[in-house]
């Protein structure tokens, strides 16, 4: 049941390497990855030395919290992000459920099935980490793209804000 981060290579699309998805790295920090949480969610600048130390917080859970980025193989710029949590429970069986979270592709890299790539690629590890499910929260604008990436319409979202 137990699985490694997946390797750059198993993650490799067919469209001759154009782009290569692999887990978040210290250097992506020069490499754009803040410009494209940006994209996501407009945010004040990080300081190096906080998203260093949020790197290695998260780095510490392990394959239970992986960052996909895609790289763009001609400039070395980080052209998409997501996020795969795997979230431990009592039901179930002491089962597992996998979250994706903050999916985002480069406005100029958007519409060439990027973003479903990173989306399958998260799947596939919660798959592989032995999830039973995996769930997100979007935007009804958004429902027709995650339908596009397997999933199907569930409930509804909840949120209380601090
Ligand atoms: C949503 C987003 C990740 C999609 O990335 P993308 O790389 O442009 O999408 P893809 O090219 O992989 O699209 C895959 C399929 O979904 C479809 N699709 C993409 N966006 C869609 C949308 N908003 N509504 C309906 N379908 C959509 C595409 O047409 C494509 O279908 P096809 O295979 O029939 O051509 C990207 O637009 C983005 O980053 N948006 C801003 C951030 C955001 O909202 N993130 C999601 C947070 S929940």
């Amino acid at each position: 049941m137990e699985q490694t981060l997946p390797s750059a290579a198993a993650a490799a699309g067919g469209d001759g390497e154009a782009y290569l998805i692999r887990p978040l790295e210290l250097a992506d920090i020069s490499k754009g990855f803040l410009d494209l949480l940006n994209q996501l969610s407009p945010s004040p600048p990080l300081a190096e030395e906080a998203f260093r130390a949020r790197f290695e917080e998260l780095a510490a859970l392990g394959a239970d919290h992986l960052v996909l980025v895609a790289e763009d193989a001609a400039t070395g710029r980080l052209a998409a992000a997501g996020a795969l949590l795997v979230e431990r429970k009592f039901i179930r069986r002491c089962g597992r459920v996998g979250h994706v979270e903050d999916v985002v592709v480069d406005a100029a890299a958007r519409g060439r099935g990027l973003g479903e790539r990173v989306v399958r690629c998260l799947v596939e590890h919660a798959r592989g980490r032995g999830c039973y499910k995996v769930i997100l929260n979007c935007t009804t604008e958004l429902t027709g793209f995650y339908a596009k990436c397997g999933f199907v319409e569930k409930n509804v979202q909840m949120g209380l804000y601090f």
